[in-house]
């Protein structure tokens, strides 16, 4: 499939519906709190997204039985929301969440403390994040694909953090998932060349521990080998002739 260039209309979409689930992202943020369940989370992100009328992306998608995933300290992404899973004091939690306003798909992700963290913890968080930034430093038009990962590793590799390499970012548009695949890591190649109008979900997921991730029997649970924590920070972002324009920060 080739990577797909959006015109202004289409980009005035994406433009909506990133910053409809921006809104989404932080109001289930400010619910956040130790003893709700992870299926509170969901049941919370599910009716924001439908009240501004617009279809969660993530429910159904390849099977996938909620609406947000919801992941907590070693689990990596995709955690199904349960209402038996109660989030801790002391818990990160790695909210994913994306919807469809008129056509146009926006995804983002974040990872929160629940009440207080460890300083080890918050780093592996604030790291991740910092990830995401020197990252996208490298997406101009102009320069190669590849160009973001190589930042995102190197951003990374002095902390001695595993970066997930089963999982990487995407393009994103009329689909969820578009070309190109997007990896969190150095790469030999340099990959297609970066052009204004391409939409990114770049979404580096940092182990504190080794990179190995394994599948849980509910087929999406992401989890870490070693079972060390686990940070994701993602953001869909617009290709410009200058810097990037991060949709899901408007
Ligand atoms: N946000 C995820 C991604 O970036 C998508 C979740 S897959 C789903 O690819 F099945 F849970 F929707
Ligand atoms: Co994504």
């Amino acid at each position: 499939m080739a990577v797909t260039i959006k015109s202004e209309r289409e980009i005035a979409l994406m433009r909506e519906s990133c910053k409809l689930l921006a809104d989404v992202f932080h109001r289930m943020e400010e619910a956040v709190e130790p003893g709700m369940s992870t299926m509170d989370i969901n049941i919370i992100g599910d009716r924001l997204i439908r009240e501004h009328g617009c279809i969660p992306n993530f429910l159904h998608y390849n099977g996938y039985p909620a609406s947000i995933c919801v992941s907590v300290n070693d689990e990596v992404v995709h955690g199904i929301p349960h209402k038996k899973h109660i989030l801790q004091e002391g818990d990160i939690v790695s909210l994913d969440a994306g919807l469809i306003y008129k056509g146009y798909h926006s995804d983002m992700a974040r990872t929160f403390g629940v009440g207080e963290i460890s300083e080890e913890a918050r780093l592996l968080i604030e790291r991740t994040k910092q990830s995401f930034f020197d990252g996208i430093k490298m997406a101009v038009a102009g320069n190669h694909l590849h160009d973001i990962s190589n930042a995102i590793d190197a951003s990374i590799s002095r902390y001695g953090y595993g970066i997930v390499t089963d999982l990487v970012g995407h393009g994103i548009g009329t689909k969820l998932h578009e070309d190109p695949q997007i990896p969190n890591f150095a790469q030999k190649r340099k990959g297609i060349l970066l052009r204004p109008g391409m939409t990114l979900a770049v979404e580096p997921m940092i182990n504190m521990g080794r990179s190995d991730v394994e599948w849980l029997d509910d087929d999406w649970t992401v989890v870490t080998e070693d079972g060390s924590l686990s940070a994701h920070y993602e953001n869909t972002i617009l290709i410009t002739d200058g810097e990037p324009e991060i949709l899901t920060m408007p």
